[in-house]
């Protein structure tokens, strides 16, 4: 995958329509997807600090991370229903799973400023510009969504991914890396079996240091 290229971006994106897995953005106007988007805010609702998972494939590392910090709430975003369906029975209280698009959920459920930590492990180093996780347009949704003291994570394997990301995160801070625990994800345990070097980016919203918070620790 070094070979990767971005896909070109689609014509005019429309942020209220974001095309994803799940029929976009407009899917939360529909009485029963907004009852889910409705559950989901409840559970998050609270002083607890929130942090966001996107991508969690089995939920091993969203579990373990909900185990060790019970006073956060873990939101795992997965596009595979089954996926979900599987991990939500080991989820702790403090966690929850959602097979929902993380375009979708950032362009239009999340409040401003909702959201302390966002680790996005791994994403797929898509071809197909409908699957692009990494657009502008989401990386504003997280720029309007994280706090300013919060922190979003990529970690990837892929070269030329790393570089197309850190350049949608030029305007962004530098941030130290929130804790972890000692789980790793599926794709993060092929890398230390093959020996592939992962890089790591952690970034702060951009946002006029006056105004930025310290971020709970997790
Ligand atoms: C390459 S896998 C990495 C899985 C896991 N994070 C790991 O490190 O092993 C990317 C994951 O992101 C999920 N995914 C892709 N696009 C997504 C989206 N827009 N919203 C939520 N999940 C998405 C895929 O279904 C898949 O489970």
């Amino acid at each position: 995958m070094s070979d990767w290229q971005p896909p070109a971006p689609l014509p005019s994106p429309s942020r209220r329509r974001v095309k994803g897995a799940l029929s976009g953005s407009l899917l939360f106007e529909q009485p029963a997807h907004r009852a889910e988007a409705d559950a989901v805010l409840a559970f998050l609702e609270g002083p607890d600090p929130v942090a966001v998972e996107v991508g969690v494939d089995h939920g091993t590392v969203l579990i373990d991370h909900a185990r060790r910090t019970p006073t956060w709430r873990w939101l795992g975003l997965e596009i595979r229903k089954r996926k979900v369906a599987k991990a939500q029975p080991h989820a702790p209280p403090n966690a929850r799973l959602w097979a929902a698009d993380a375009r979708s959920v950032f362009a239009s459920v999340f409040a401003d400023h909702s959201v302390d930590r966002v680790d996005i492990l791994f994403p797929t180093p898509v071809t197909n510009p409908r699957h692009m996780l990494l657009t502008d347009a989401f990386v504003a949704d997280l720029a309007r969504v994280v706090r300013p003291g919060g922190v979003v994570t990529v970690a990837t394997d892929v070269a030329p991914l790393f570089t197309w990301t850190c350049d949608r995160f030029a305007g962004w801070r530098e941030a130290e890396p929130p804790e972890r625990g000692p789980v790793r994800s599926r794709r993060e345990r092929v890398c230390v079996r093959d020996g592939l070097a992962v890089q790591w980016g952690h970034w702060r919203p951009p946002v006029a240091s006056s105004e930025a918070g310290g971020t709970p620790t997790a």
